[in-house]
């Protein structure tokens, strides 16, 4: 079991020491009978209402206005609230606002028609990726991704449709002030006190388990909130959790274990924002989601594994990975302010104090510099920003990311010698909210007749896996995926599964009995309608190639020619060498062509843990990587074995 310490305290403190407050508890406030009322005193409690007359004159009276506040203030919920009952949504406009995660998207679009007392979708709705939910003419507030405001910019640089008439520029007949206006709204949460682990924790999933348990046996009333890193821990967290519950049935019958990652279904969501039943426990697992974009207003406890999920990209060997790295020390006040919300909270650190203030990091890296810029740049491109290298970036990412993101659009044909974007090509993929090699396979498949296949598979390649992940139960899904098996590897593979699955009627029963994730798929079918409808405006035929898989391999050729890697010649233990940067990599064991090893394989990601594994691989002919990138092959990088 873990043991944490307080500092400023003797030590050891062998467990955690009771809560002095004793019996203060935190009783859940009753809904429904007064729903509104009460939804409405608890909008009117939040710090920005104070404000609510000053934010409405100084967006009068500047073009630009900064609002400063603490998570959970109410910036997001309130404020287009505040400017559409002030007017601004009148005449055809809308108030629209951004937010980081399609998650915080549709939870804050929920939220604030809820406090609307409309459904989401009329007068509130939202934008994402692949789903619309506005009404045009009927949609006031507006919460969407700044990936889909940006792409909106594309087709309207001055995003009119948000602008009051005649205003939002500062020029002498609007009175408007240049100078952004900058107003802080107070309202600090209640202390929190920190414990730290006494020796270094060897497992954060164990441990931090055992700290949930340990809390509920220990302290009073109150929701917990766990920082994990993804999907898999918190899934075999909430397993743990629940099973422990289940063997123990009458001492913790309390606790309601739930995850919170993005990729959750709208109803999980909503589980995460009900109200906690009196008596019981709220034990939210989640991932980096609730440490700025997501309040959940009734946690007390926040358990810290002091790690996340982060993405890394490497220029050199254009390898981007989303790694389990230590968070910041600026992360780690941030979690630990979540637990003050509602009545002074604990945090508990899954690190010892020591690691804390000598080794974790003051501020993180921000994420500009250690991603993939071929995105940004494809958008920026399309904004008519030619000058890249000079372009005036908050955090500015490092030339080599930028130097390598223009060379891989110049060999995808999508940027020209000069750096602009090509036609068509180029700027149908600025149209398309896709990766640019997953832009560039679905227009090559228009040539090769298999457009209606590589809208599937594109549909699928967006969704986190189509598999359920059991932990343990590897060799039973291992066995059913051989029943979708091909030869050519797990894109074709992908193709069996959305057949089965449209034959069964999209069946969730058929799903279950073949270890498929039912939710993934009608995400897929949802996703795969959307891309047609955005194919087909930009004039690509749907068109099937009647099981051509050479079409198919083909086109995602096209995409990704220079994800290519050929197997080592004496190689024992099936190592590939990637042919842009003779990178050793391995076929991933989920893969169907683990094991199989053909000679040429393209993959559709890498992904690095004890090894760099290839997820997603297909076997391809080397003669089709010269038919599909002879810039790439012959002049860049001229291979013998290729010829
Ligand atoms: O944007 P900011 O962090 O300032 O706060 P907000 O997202 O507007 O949240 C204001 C309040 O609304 C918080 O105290 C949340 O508890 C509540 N809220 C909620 O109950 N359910 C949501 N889905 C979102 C917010
Ligand atoms: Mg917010």
């Amino acid at each position: 079991m873990s043991q944490f310490w307080k500092p400023g305290t003797e030590r050891p403190r062998p467990r955690i020491i009771d809560d002095e407050e004793g019996g203060v508890l935190f009783h859940p406030t009753p809904t429904s009978s007064y729903g509104y009322s009460n939804l409405e005193r608890q909008r009117q409690r939040l710090p920005v209402f104070k404000y609510r007359t000053a934010i409405l004159y100084l967006v009068e009276h500047h073009s630009t206005v900064i609002i400063v506040g603490e998570t959970g203030s109410g910036k997001t919920t309130q404020i287009p609230q505040y400017l559409k009952e002030a007017g601004w949504a009148e005449g055809g406009r809308l108030v629209a606002c951004t937010q980081p995660r399609r998650l915080a998207v549709q939870s804050v679009a929920s939220r604030v028609a809820e406090e609307m007392g409309v459904k989401v979708g009329e007068e509130v709705g939202y934008t994402i990726r692949f789903e619309d939910k506005t009404v045009q003419g009927v949609t006031k507030i507006k919460f969407l991704t700044d990936g889909v405001l940006l792409r909106e910019m594309m087709d309207d640089p001055l995003l009119t449709k948000y602008r009051k008439k005649n205003d939002g520029h500062a020029t002498e007949e609007s009175g408007l002030k240049t100078e952004p206006s900058i107003l802080s709204v107070e309202g600090k949460g209640y202390p929190v006190e920190i414990y730290y682990v006494q020796k270094p924790v060897s497992d954060y999933l164990q441990s931090a388990v055992d700290t949930v348990l340990l809390i509920h046996e220990k302290e009073p009333v109150g929701d917990v909130l766990v920082f994990l890193t993804g999907q898999d821990d918190i899934d075999a967290a909430v397993q743990m959790l629940v099973e422990v519950a289940r063997d123990k049935a009458s001492q913790f019958s309390g606790l309601l274990v739930l995850p919170l990652y993005s990729g959750l279904s709208g109803s999980d969501q909503d589980l995460i924002f009900t109200q906690t039943p009196r008596g019981k426990r709220k034990v939210v697992i989640s991932t980096n989601i609730a440490e700025t974009s997501l309040t959940l207003e009734g946690v007390v406890y926040v358990v810290d594994s002091g790690f996340s999920k982060q993405r890394f990209y490497n220029p050199i060997s254009d390898i981007e990975n989303l790694v389990v790295a230590p968070i910041s020390k600026a992360s780690a006040k941030q979690r630990a302010g979540r637990a003050g919300r509602v009545r002074p909270g604990k945090c508990f650190r899954l690190y010892t104090e020591d690691y804390f203030v000598k080794e974790m990091p003051a501020e993180g890296i921000p994420e500009m510099q250690r991603s993939n810029l071929v995105s940004s740049v494809i958008q920026l491109k399309a904004l008519g920003i030619d000058n890249i290298l000079g372009f005036n970036w908050l955090a500015s990412p490092p030339p080599e990311s930028m130097i390598r993101a223009l060379e891989v659009l110049y060999s995808l044909e999508i940027l020209d010698e000069d750096a602009k974007l090509t036609t068509p090509c180029g700027f149908q993929v600025a149209e398309m909210p896709l990766d640019p090699m997953v832009s560039k396979m679905i227009i090559a498949a228009d040539t090769l007749g298999c457009s209606e296949e590589i809208l599937t598979i594109a549909a699928i390649l967006s969704v986190q896996s189509i598999w359920v992940s059991v932990r343990g139960k590897h060799k039973g899904i291992d066995e059913v995926k051989l029943r979708f098996a091909a030869a050519e590897g797990d894109h074709v593979t992908h193709l069996n599964v959305y057949k089965g699955f449209l034959q069964s009627g999209k069946n969730s029963q058929w799903c279950y009995k073949n270890y498929i994730n039912y939710h993934a798929m009608k995400k897929v079918v949802d996703t795969r309608e959307q891309l047609s409808r955005l194919v087909r405006r930009l004039g690509i035929v749907l068109k099937s190639c009647e099981g051509d898989t050479q079409a198919i391999r083909k086109a995602i050729l096209a995409g990704f020619f220079s994800h290519a890697s050929q197997l080592e010649e004496y190689s024992q233990n099936g190592m590939y060498k990637t042919v842009r940067s003779s990178q050793e990599v391995y076929i991933h064991p989920s893969s169907v062509l683990f094991r199989v090893n053909p000679k040429w394989v393209v993959y559709h990601s890498l992904v690095s843990t004890d090894k760099h594994y290839m997820h997603n691989v297909i076997a391809i002919d080397p003669s089709w990587l010269i038919e599909a990138a002879p810039h790439f092959y012959q002049l860049k990088r001229p291979n013998p074995a290729l010829f």
